[in-house]
């Protein structure tokens, strides 16, 4: 069973964020915060949480503060021990990073995110791995990619995280062509990205979840393009179904919320503003009233 254990993460944060300018003129989009918490940090709780060890980022120009925000902070660590502030001291050595777990890779091109996949390609090796993208945040009693990895201890092959959406909104999408439908897992006859939504195989999308076996990145090295003149980790993953090895598409427990949406980046800073306990009174109690006097406004 060993064999499916997953330890290595890939991070595709190379984006320029352009839906969330001029914020993201100086900060990188992972680094904008739901509630009090970097949006990577939430991706990275969860990978941890799926036994992932070892974090490899794939980066660009001016994706300095997400180097910084991953470093150790001694001077701000000695103030907080000398102001007796103890719980801060938790919660800011809670974001450390063992040396030597993080890894930085350059994509040198916005070439896709398949092409952003395979620029890792050295650090990950021979070995199955995670890809997780940031944007898509997901609230889960268990954690996403631990239900993923727990399934894929028995599957093996490749697997993506996957969830229903309106036939509206496929277009949006890496969309599944269902073969097998078992319920949680999926096996899957075929992926097409963005399509339209009358071309749509099904309305079961890909979110931002994966488990790949390394042959996805032999698919990559061709770099072929597709949708969108990109090169396409969905295309990548679907060769591997040509090539008669397995994909299951895997449906999630827990709530989505696309972050890199403006829309879905509010929803997510209300349910998890809601989720905190230390928050929630205060919060709900503005909520209602900002509710009412909507409602008397209509
Ligand atoms: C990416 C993937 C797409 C997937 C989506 C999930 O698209 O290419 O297959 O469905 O993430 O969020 P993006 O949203 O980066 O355009």
């Amino acid at each position: 069973m060993t064999k499916n254990k997953v330890t290595k993460a890939v991070f595709p944060v190379a984006g320029l964020g352009t839906r969330f300018l001029p914020a993201t003129k100086s900060i990188p989009k992972e680094i904008m915060t739901l509630v009090d918490r970097p949006l990577i940090q939430y991706a990275i709780d969860e990978a941890r949480a799926a036994g992932i060890g070892e974090f490899i980022f794939v980066t660009s120009r001016g994706k300095g503060a997400l180097e910084d925000y991953f470093d150790h902070a001694p001077e701000l660590e000695n103030a907080l021990r000398r102001s007796g502030k103890h719980q801060l001291l938790e919660v800011l050595e809670r974001t450390n990073m063992e040396s030597g777990a993080i890894a930085y890779v350059r994509q040198h091109r916005a070439l896709g995110l398949g092409h952003a996949v395979w620029c890792a390609r050295h650090l990950i090796g021979d070995e199955p791995f995670a890809v997780m993208l940031p944007d898509d945040v997901i609230a889960a009693e268990k954690p996403c990619l631990q239900q993923m990895a727990e399934a894929f201890a028995e599957t093996g092959g490749n697997m993506v995280a996957a969830m229903e959406v309106p036939p509206e909104k496929t277009s949006s999408y890496g969309v599944l062509d269902i073969g097998d439908d078992r319920g949680a897992l999926v096996t899957v006859k075929g992926m097409v990205e963005k399509p339209k939504q009358q071309d749509a195989p099904s309305n079961l999308a890909v979110i931002g979840r994966y488990i790949l076996s390394p042959d996805v990145l032999g698919n990559l090295n061709r770099r072929k393009t597709g949708a969108g003149g990109e090169i396409q980790l969905t295309d990548a993953i679907a060769e591997e179904i040509t090539a008669g090895r397995k994909v299951y598409g895997y449906r999630f427990r827990g709530q989505r919320y696309d972050c890199g949406s403006k829309a879905g980046f509010l929803q997510a800073t209300v349910a998890f503003g809601l989720a905190r306990t230390d928050l929630h009174d205060e919060f709900l109690e503005y909520l209602c009233q900002i509710m009412a006097q909507q409602k008397a406004a209509l």
